[in-house]
């Protein structure tokens, strides 16, 4: 019996039910993602132990001589993966990597630019209810209303108008590529920083299955357990010249003691992140996308911007009668999880949403490729056009239990 189950076989249990979960279902939601075993380790280590507040070669406390090596470990590897001149490793979740880029760089008060909310927007470009919105001037662009592509055009005449001094490009819904080169020359004439938070591309880039920001944005930000498959975390990287005031964002700006051991367990990331075959994963992951995406429209499904060039899709429910919540309870019921989302100009309310949106990070790491995509496309359109049949969901529900069986998720246990 291992040491949890006999302290406290309450959560012990509830342990064991996730893992069952989680090898049990096709995990769809597309910042989700498997940390490898060895991942894991590192962030189940005595580093959490230790308190480290500073950065390395410069704390607050003593006794880091083994912590500053690991920090520095995945400091470095993260420069020489992205390209950047300077990486903060320290951020506790994507959220407080992005609060902390405006908390180095601009002052309460001042004006930024994000993507909508319901274009993909995360709640840390400008939400009303969060921290980003509450403290600074958010002004937000959109996408096509028929293409439903970023409207650049849009960005421009907003940024010439408002003059923002951080255009936040990068989204939590958006399955389209985006175009840096042009975004870069819309933040040049308004003498705006460009920052590209890639919490959901970030392992496509490193695969160079989505293009890098680097040389365009001179502030990345990401998050480290999406496409990446690290810890739950976040990261900043940057050129030189914003090194200094991104670390004091981070540290005393917005955190305190970072958390070593889930540094450890970035670091440890980035170098499976580093290996030809993350890459080859990560060129997987968006050919599986366009096999999913070509399933569904095959069936007749409505896919917002008519497809995907990245690792997640979205859906238009509302010509099913459903909205996103309906539709992703009647996918879950059959052992396939995404989630409700709003979908560019909708018309339900966000708890609701107008949409769904899933991906292919998940189920790539457990080896699906195309054939399993489309099997898995053609069950998830009949459930969305039949929710409550239960003879259908019953049906998809078994396909779903030979391809978890066929395919185990990595790093969870089997019990
Ligand atoms: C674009 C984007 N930025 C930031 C975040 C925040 O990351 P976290 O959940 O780690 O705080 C997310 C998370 O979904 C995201 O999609």
């Amino acid at each position: 019996m291992g040491a949890l189950e006999q302290v406290d076989p309450e959560v012990a249990a509830v342990i064991r039910h996730e893992e069952g979960r989680q090898q049990a279902v096709l995990e769809m939601i597309p910042s989700e993602n498997y940390a490898s075993a060895a991942v894991i380790e590192a962030v189940g280590s005595v580093l959490t132990n230790k308190y480290a507040e500073g950065y390395p070669g410069a704390r607050y406390y003593h006794g880091n001589r083994f912590v500053d090596d690991v920090e520095n470990l995945a400091r470095d590897r993260a420069k020489a993966l992205f390209g950047y001149e300077h990486a903060n490793v320290q951020p506790h979740s994507g959220t407080q990597a992005n609060m902390a880029v405006y908390l180095g760089l601009l002052n309460p008060g001042d004006t930024v630019m994000g993507l909508k909310l319901d274009a993909g927007g995360h709640l840390t470009h400008g939400s009303p209810v969060n921290a980003s919105g509450l403290l600074y001037h958010f002004v937000s662009y959109g996408v096509d209303r028929e293409s439903h592509l970023v409207d650049y055009d849009e960005m421009l005449a907003l940024a010439k108008e408002h003059r923002p001094k951080i255009i936040v490009v990068g989204a939590t819904a958006y399955p389209r590529v985006w175009d840096f080169q042009r975004a870069r020359a819309i933040a040049d004439e308004v003498d705006a920083v460009l920052m590209a938070d890639m919490a959901h591309l970030a392992g496509l880039i490193v695969g160079g299955a989505h293009p890098s920001p680097l040389g365009f944005a001179p502030v990345m930000t990401t998050s480290t357990h999406k496409t990446l498959r690290g810890p739950r975390g976040g990261m900043v990287l940057s050129d030189r010249r914003y090194r200094l005031r991104i670390d004091r964002g981070v540290f005393p700006g917005s955190q305190g003691g970072p958390m070593m051991h889930v540094i450890a367990g970035k670091a440890v990331m980035l170098k499976e992140a580093a290996t030809p075959e993350f890459r080859a994963h990560a060129v997987q992951i968006v050919a599986n996308a366009k096999a999913l995406a070509a399933a569904l429209i095959d069936a007749g499904i409505v896919l917002i911007s008519g497809g995907t060039d990245n690792h997640l899709v979205l859906v238009d429910v509302r010509p099913l009668g459903l909205n996103g919540v309906q539709a992703a309870d009647a996918l879950e019921a059959a052992g396939i999880v995404v989630n409700s989302n709003p979908i560019p100009f909708d018309t339900l309310p966000p708890r609701e949403g107008g949409g769904i949106r899933f991906g292919t990070p998940a189920i790539t790491s457990r080896g699906m490729g195309e054939a399993e995509m489309k099997v898995i496309g053609q069950g998830m359109a009949r459930i969305l056009q039949a929710p409550a049949d239960e003879g259908v969901r019953d049906q998809v529900a078994k396909t779903v239990r030979e391809l978890t069986a066929r395919f185990p998720a990595p790093g969870v246990p089997v019990r």
